[in-house]
């Protein structure tokens, strides 16, 4: 009997150490990754810039240098912004369509930005928070909120929180992909555009071949902004043609 019990004692003393030991190894893993975070982002010249120029981060030079390059955005035209926060692209798309009226020769635009987070008030834009974009009651009210007004250019920076496993992580970022594309065939303006991030793999010529029944010409971009060792990449698909009959519920999401 005494043995027993000291024998589960023991047994119970050697889990109560393995398990502070697997903790400490976690920490000392988190302290790592968040030294690696902290060293990579002062050596950033975009995190730099976005503080001088005001960007809530450094995405927003991700937006700068596509537009620069396809001219996507312009004053007048009615945009909407998936995973928005906490808002740089926001900012950019307000500035280039002129939505918060600082030009007042030029059109104004429309910019309505979601995200299931919390994203603190832009000037000109209309925000929609703590909506998770993954359910079709969101497309809804983001639906009634244009009340009635099509689109001119969707915008998806939709990422998924990391799990860590790589093709999970992969597949998850693909339902959101083919979420914003489906909204995308829902409310955009023929002649209208989308602008989506994606993991590069192999799923991206079938996105591709997907798209190109709907847009007349699709790109795949990599701003200088987007980290090299980074396999995000943002695929810009020009002049939506419209669909011939409507999509149902549940078809891409
Ligand atoms: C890379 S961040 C976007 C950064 C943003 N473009 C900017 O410039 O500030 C990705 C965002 O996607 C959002 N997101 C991921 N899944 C979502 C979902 N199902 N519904 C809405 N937002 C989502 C995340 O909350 C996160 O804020």
């Amino acid at each position: 009997m005494i043995k027993t019990m000291i024998t589960s004692r023991l047994f119970a003393q050697e889990n109560l150490n393995f398990t502070r030991m697997c903790f400490l190894v976690n920490c000392l893993k988190r302290l790592k990754t968040s030294q690696q975070w902290l060293s990579r982002q002062k050596a950033d010249p975009y995190v730099e810039k976005a503080k001088i120029y005001n960007y809530r981060c450094r995405s927003a030079f991700k937006l700068l240098e596509m537009n620069d390059k396809t001219n996507i955005l312009v004053p007048g035209l009615t945009v909407v912004d998936l995973g928005a926060a906490p808002g740089s692209w926001t900012q950019v798309a307000v500035q280039k369509t002129n939505a918060d009226g600082a030009d007042p020769k030029k059109p104004k635009g429309t910019v309505i930005s979601i995200d299931k987070l919390q994203i603190f008030p832009i000037e000109g834009a209309t925000i929609m928070n703590n909506m998770d974009f993954s359910t079709t009651d969101a497309h809804d009210k983001v639906i009634a909120a244009l009340g009635g007004t099509k689109v001119d250019v969707v915008l998806s920076d939709m990422a998924p929180s990391a799990t860590g496993v790589r093709e999970l992580d992969k597949d998850r970022i693909l339902g959101l992909c083919y979420m914003a594309i489906r909204f995308a065939a829902l409310v955009t303006k023929i002649d209208g555009n989308l602008l989506f991030k994606v993991w590069d793999g192999k799923e991206v010529p079938i996105l591709e071949m997907d798209l190109e029944r709907f847009y007349k010409s699709i790109k795949i971009l990599k701003p200088k902004a987007s980290r090299s060792e980074s396999s995000e990449k943002f695929i810009l698909a020009k002049g939506f043609k419209g669909v011939q009959r409507p999509l149902q519920h549940g078809q891409w999401g």
